[in-house]
């Protein structure tokens, strides 16, 4: 942080938010809201004078409320810049000012109430996310008694307790009456890998946080006995299971069974813990003084019950700002089902955003330990400075492109961009949407989308799609189910199965597409004219396509088909949709094998109707554009002067 701070190439913006991003790689602007600290940090030296005039208490959150701070303060020893900050929150200083007492002893006259927030924009080429995690809140579910006894503590309270910089400087006291605990305990996963408490997920760090905390214990209170309590203990790091064998060696007790029950003996002030030890077979019961919780990990801006939080961010006079959009919105990042955001690809583009320019270091991506969000970081920065670096940027042909002649200005495109690649026409100078072909990801969806046929998706283009359908179904149709399948997921599920020697009938042809959201319904519709007796679409789980929300207009597509299939006399159930993962062999070659058996339940006759239906139905073909006026035209750029 110090080294970050005395950079000269880099520029520390502290309490600031990110408000908005727009742009594209390379050229991306980010509007920024530096709220008012109060207290100019180029001039104020720390020298503590503000705070000790100031009559403000108030509970200290990085000392996680053990400890208390005044309204004017230094954040935490380490921090960069190293100036106090007021909390106008608490502050007395404001509307109106009943006291003022800090502005009075400052020296330097670096304290101002009048400040205000500032907004401005930056440019930036790249954008690193490391927007980290948060600890479980216990408190919701009441985890092991948190909420009803003093001595029962998580992992991050008891790291400020055990800390030289905390509130007891390093003295492990219990928070009841101050006292050296003699039996601690810890239960693990709380709030993890638990379906219906918490998260399902493994929070990757509790379990070496644990063995290091109980390390810490053993070696400033030899005496002191620790019991561990655990489902299994995950130490797969590198010297980890040395660190593990050394708390066993130094006397820690491991339970291997998660506690019943926690209850107060109102007596003795003991914790009261129940027990299955699942090893030795039997009920224990482990009277104990202090109890840490080893909490889960989740992602930042989701609660505990994974709903999404809405913003409530504060501005500096310590009113809610107008709106607060969470970092994952603002650069329309996907999530895994776990509520993490989504890299491009899990083994190739580990750090990379589907966003081209976008890279994410440490906990935003899952939850990780020091070392390797150093890692993480490491590979980030090196992306964004390569990137930077080169100056340009080599992009996929594969994008979309518009022809001006066929648009109808319905704006459907960039609505269902996901990559905010397309961006609504400005009425006043352009009169087409523009196609940001830097930013394009090349999923299809705008061409699939757009009921006028005015986007060629680049070497996925209608005519070549319909090719490969015709070429398909050009013998032998009854024997062929045409199959289209995404490039990342479903297609390579179909390479998953096959170098597992997993069979599949041959009446399968598939046809790849870049996503799944290029599947335009004039495909299926063309597929079932030509006589196709099946029909199916395939891509990523919801939470796994490569491009952010794709996925959800092909559902749509789909659903709406069925509708239309249903109205028109056709079975739908000639048409399926189903999600599959690059690394679902198995679903793959089952999904094959069902449909080749829906195959079977088709009738000639029951083609030859469809196609005769869908000969006068006309589904699929594109709207007619209504002939702009001569005057929506935009003005023809006049010729540049041609010098004398
Ligand atoms: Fe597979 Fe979008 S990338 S469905």
């Amino acid at each position: 942080m110090m080294d970050a701070g005395r950079h000269p190439r880099i520029q520390l913006l502290v309490n600031s938010e990110v408000e908005d991003i727009t742009g594209f790689v390379g050229n991306y602007q980010a509007r920024v809201r530096r709220r008012a600290q109060y207290v100019d940090p180029a001039e104020c030296t720390s020298c503590a004078d503000c705070e000790e005039v100031c009559p403000v208490v108030v509970p200290d959150e990085y000392q996680q409320g053990f400890s208390s701070r005044k309204a004017i303060y230094l954040p935490f020893p380490q921090a960069v810049p190293a100036s106090y900050t007021l909390d106008a929150d608490d502050c007395l200083g404001f509307n109106p000012i009943a006291c003022g007492k800090c502005l009075e002893v400052c020296d330097k006259k670096c304290i101002d109430f009048d400040v205000k927030d500032e907004i401005f924009d930056l440019e930036i080429g790249t954008v690193v996310v490391a927007t980290g995690l948060e600890p479980y809140d216990p408190r919701p579910n009441d985890e092991y008694g948190y909420t009803s006894f003093d001595n029962v503590v998580t992992s991050m309270e008891f790291e400020r307790l055990i800390c030289a910089g905390g509130p007891t400087e390093g003295e492990l006291l219990r928070p009841s009456d101050q006292k050296v605990p003699e039996r601690v305990g810890f239960i693990q996963c709380v709030g993890s890998r638990s379906t219906n408490r918490g998260v399902p997920y493994c929070s990757n760090i509790c379990c070496m946080n644990t063995i290091k905390q109980t390390l810490q214990i053993a070696e400033h209170y030899p005496e002191a006995r620790q019991t561990v309590f655990y489902m299994d203990i995950r130490a797969f790091g590198k010297g980890f299971e040395d660190l593990y064998r050394r708390s066993r060696e130094e006397g820690v007790d491991y339970v291997r069974g998660l506690p019943g029950s926690v209850e107060g003996d109102p007596e003795t002030g003991e914790l009261v813990v129940q027990v299955e030890n699942t090893l030795a077979g039997k009920r224990e019961e482990h009277r104990l003084d202090m109890l840490v919780l080893a909490v889960g990990m989740v992602p930042r801006k989701l609660d505990t019950n994974g709903n999404r939080k809405t913003g409530t961010g504060k501005t500096g006079n310590g009113k809610a700002s107008a709106s607060k959009r969470p970092i994952d919105e603002i650069l329309s990042l996907s999530h895994t089902s776990d509520g993490f955001v989504m890299e491009a690809h899990p083994k190739l583009k580990p750090v990379d955003a589907p966003t081209r320019g976008v890279y994410f270091a440490g906990c935003v991506e899952a939850p990780k330990d020091v070392k390797d969000s150093v890692t993480q970081a490491g590979a980030a920065a090196s992306r964004a400075g390569n990137l930077l670096s080169a100056g340009q940027v080599r992009i996929e042909a594969i994008t979309a492109e518009l022809t001006a002649d066929l648009c109808a200005q319905c704006k459907i495109c960039a609505k269902v961009c996901p990559v905010n690649a397309i961006v609504e026409a400005d009425k006043k100078s352009d009169l087409y949407p523009d196609f940001i072909e830097a930013a394009c990801a090349g999923c299809g969806t705008c061409a699939a989308e757009c009921p006028f046929d005015a986007i060629v998706m680049r070497h996925f283009e209608d005519q070549q799609i319909e090719a490969q359908i015709d070429a398909i179904l050009a013998d032998d149709p009854m024997e062929k189910i045409v199959a289209f399948a995404c490039n990342w997921c479903s297609y390579a599920g179909g390479d998953t199965a096959g170098t597992s020697r997993l069979q599949y009938p041959a009446t399968v042809r598939l046809i790849r597409t870049m996503c799944s959201g290029r599947v335009d319904a004039k495909f299926i519709w063309h597929a079932f004219e030509q006589g196709a007796p099946m029909v199916l679409v395939s891509g990523c789980h919801f939470a796994d396509c490569h491009y952010i929300d794709a996925v959800t207009w092909t559902q749509r597509r789909v659903e709406k088909v069925w509708t239309q299939m249903e109205k028109a006399g056709i079975r739908p159930e000639r048409l399926q949709l189903d999600w599959i993962s690059a690394a679902e062999g198995q679903k793959f070659a089952r999904v094959m094998r069902e449909l080749d058996e829906m195959l079977r339940t088709v009738t000639e006759e029951e083609v030859a109707q469809t196609v005769s239906i869908l000969k006068k139905k006309n589904f699929g073909a594109p709207k007619k554009v209504a002939p702009l006026l001569a005057s929506d035209k935009a003005p023809e750029k006049a010729a540049a002067p041609v010098p004398a």
